[in-house]
């Protein structure tokens, strides 16, 4: 036989083969098992799922609780929608990390990308060109090397903070909230928010965070499981789905267009502060170019993207710290000693302080520990168009990923004692070697899709942490009857209850002045004290404005420790 004959017999007996195995392994992987989870019911179960049994409120907590039953991968589903909950660091970094390439996907939602018009600025995008744009954008100004720039904005708002808090400590949160967006928002845009009298960029941002978090969360929307829902007109009686995309859509731009508009103004007016929005229309964009308007589309989104993204997880991290401060009086003394050790009085912490400062480091990396502020980070989806095998279980092409990041975090396995809060784990004695840092155990999320914003938020908790440390004593806390509440068993109880609690900010120098504020009747209490102890009110304390301030505790605190 001529040898070009027996060459292409080669070559179709090879991929004779080669289309065997294949079809062989597909056939293979179709039978394996999804990974196990609650059972479906009887009847309706091979149509509705597990829908009936999805836990809808502190899923983190009830899918914590499933790993003793189904183990650390979990799988659910809702129509015909996959979901698999990975409750384990090994899981979520072998899946999300390693297979990386497959597992960034984001579930393209009708309600939140297609209704809500909250598709835009890197979260909510599909893994692909689009993102990989803006991701590159946001790595050049934000990856580890390159926020050092920031730290003088950072440091300036942080003293901003203080100030407030001391004139006025029962509206801490509104305090914290504004110093994480004037971070964020001078940086994107160059505008300084204590010019924003009305608190439009707080409340815009707070506004989107809210829609994005209704759009993004599994099994909430059910026009997200049967897509033509969508078509019904927003008339029909029962539909609560269309006037909330309606609003959300206002809402969205709101925040993606007026800001980058002041933006572009005060660069026509020769007027702009040197920020990301500015430097990005400055390098990526040419008038001349057939893409300006995508690569506006990009830099709107991804300067908005830092704003909506970087507000509300900083402020949440922070308020977690004060109760761990206010809820763990020796952690709070130990940091207050090495702070009182380093600086000179009247010297407040600054960035180049932290690596002299490891309890204080500790205490931030045990606050994002203790209480990761966004719990299951963001899901992710197998992008592929073929099932996926894990561990022996088929993991269905398009299921959505969760990484269960408050299970890894309180993981037995990783952490000792991981519901008490000890900044002590991280520290590197003689006695035992520092537990996992937890910016590598899900805090900022797993793989490709990594918080861009991690360096500039971790810096900014530090700072609020070593700032709010050394300026203040905060306690706790007292109940309706003016009695001192066990916070421990406010916060551990059994009860699903959400607490109220007492926060007292005492400035470490000079006359003592005692906040008492939100309890659950809404009273307010307070009084100032002389350093002796003595009660001032009326007498040489200065008069302090004391508001009405009730502060609901985040519902994730069950079974925390101390
Ligand atoms: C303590 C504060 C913060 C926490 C705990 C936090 C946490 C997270 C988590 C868990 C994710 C999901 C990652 C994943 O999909 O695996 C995420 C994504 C993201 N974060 Fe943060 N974040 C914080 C602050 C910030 C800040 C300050 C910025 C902006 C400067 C930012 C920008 C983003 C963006 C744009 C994404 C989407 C990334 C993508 O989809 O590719 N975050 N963050």
């Amino acid at each position: 036989m001529p040898s070009t004959l027996l060459l292409a017999v080669d070559a179709i007996a090879l991929a004779f083969v080669a289309i065997l195995s294949f079809w062989l392994v597909r056939r293979e992987q179709s039978r394996l098992p999804l990974p196990p989870g609650p059972p479906t019911p009887k009847l309706i179960g091979w149509l509705i799922g597990n829908v009936l049994d999805l836990p809808k409120k502190r899923q983190w907590l009830a899918f914590t609780g499933m790993r003793k039953q189904y183990g650390r991968i979990v799988h659910f589903r809702a129509f015909n929608e996959h979901t698999i909950v990975l409750n384990g660091l090994k899981e979520a970094n072998e899946l999300m990390h390693v297979r990386g390439g497959l597992y960034s996907g984001r579930r393209q939602k009708v309600m939140m990308n297609e209704l809500m018009g909250q598709n835009w600025g890197v979260t909510p995008l599909q893994y692909g060109p689009d993102w990989r744009i803006e991701r590159k954008l946001l790595h050049e100004r934000f990856h580890r090397n390159a926020i050092s720039q920031y730290a003088p904005i950072q440091e300036r708002y942080t003293q901003d903070l203080m100030t407030r808090i001391k004139q006025e400590p029962g509206g801490f949160e509104a305090h914290i909230k504004r110093w994480a967006a004037s971070i964020v928002v001078f940086i994107g845009y160059g505008f300084d928010l204590n010019e924003d009298k009305d608190d439009w960029y707080v409340k815009t941002a707070d506004l989107n965070n809210h829609y994005f978090s209704l759009g993004v969360q599994p099994f909430m929307w059910l026009v997200d499981s049967v897509p033509f829902l969508k078509y019904l007109p927003d008339w029909t009686p029962g539909i609560q789905f269309h006037k909330i995309a309606k609003e959300s859509r206002a809402a969205a731009h709101n925040i993606v267009d007026i800001p980058y508009e002041r933006t572009r103004q005060m660069m026509d007016d020769r007027n702009a502060v040197p920020s990301f929005a500015s430097h990005l229309m400055q390098t990526q964009l040419n008038p001349a170019s057939v893409d300006f308007d995508r690569m506006e589309w990009h830099i709107k989104g991804t300067t908005a993207a830092l704003y909506r993204a970087g507000q509300e997880t900083t402020t949440n991290t922070l308020i977690c710290a004060i109760f761990a401060a206010a809820l763990c009086p020796e952690a709070q003394r130990k940091a207050q000693a090495e702070l009182d050790n380093h600086l000179i009085p009247g010297r407040t912490p600054c960035l180049s302080d932290r690596t002299e400062l490891p309890f204080v480091h500790a205490f931030a990396l045990e606050v994002m520990r203790w209480f990761p502020t966004v719990p299951l980070g963001i899901p992710h989806m197998l992008l592929s168009d073929q099932d996926d095998v894990y561990e022996g279980y088929r993991i269905p092409k398009g299921a959505l990923i969760v990484a269960n990041a408050w299970a890894i975090l309180h993981d037995e396995q990783i952490y000792k004692d991981p519901y008490a809060f000890r900044p002590e784990r991280f520290l590197d004695d003689m006695d035992h070697a520092p537990e996992l840092d937890p910016r590598e155990a899900g805090v900022f999320g797993f793989g490709r899709r990594i918080c861009p914003g991690q360096y500039l938020a971790d810096a900014s908790v530090w700072l609020g942490v070593a700032n709010l440390l050394s300026a203040f004593e905060i306690s706790g806390a007292i109940d309706t009857d003016g009695k001192a509440i066990d916070m421990r068993s406010a916060l551990c109880g059994a009860s699903q209850l959400v607490t109220y609690v007492s926060i007292y900010f005492i400035p470490l120098e000079g006359l003592v002045h005692i906040i008492r504020v939100s309890l659950a009747d809404g009273r307010v209490r307070s009084n100032a004290r002389s350093d002796n102890g003595n009660d001032a009110h009326g007498a040489s304390c200065p008069q302090v404005l004391y508001r009405h301030r009730s502060y609901k505790t985040h519902s994730t605190v069950d079974g925390l420790k101390l």
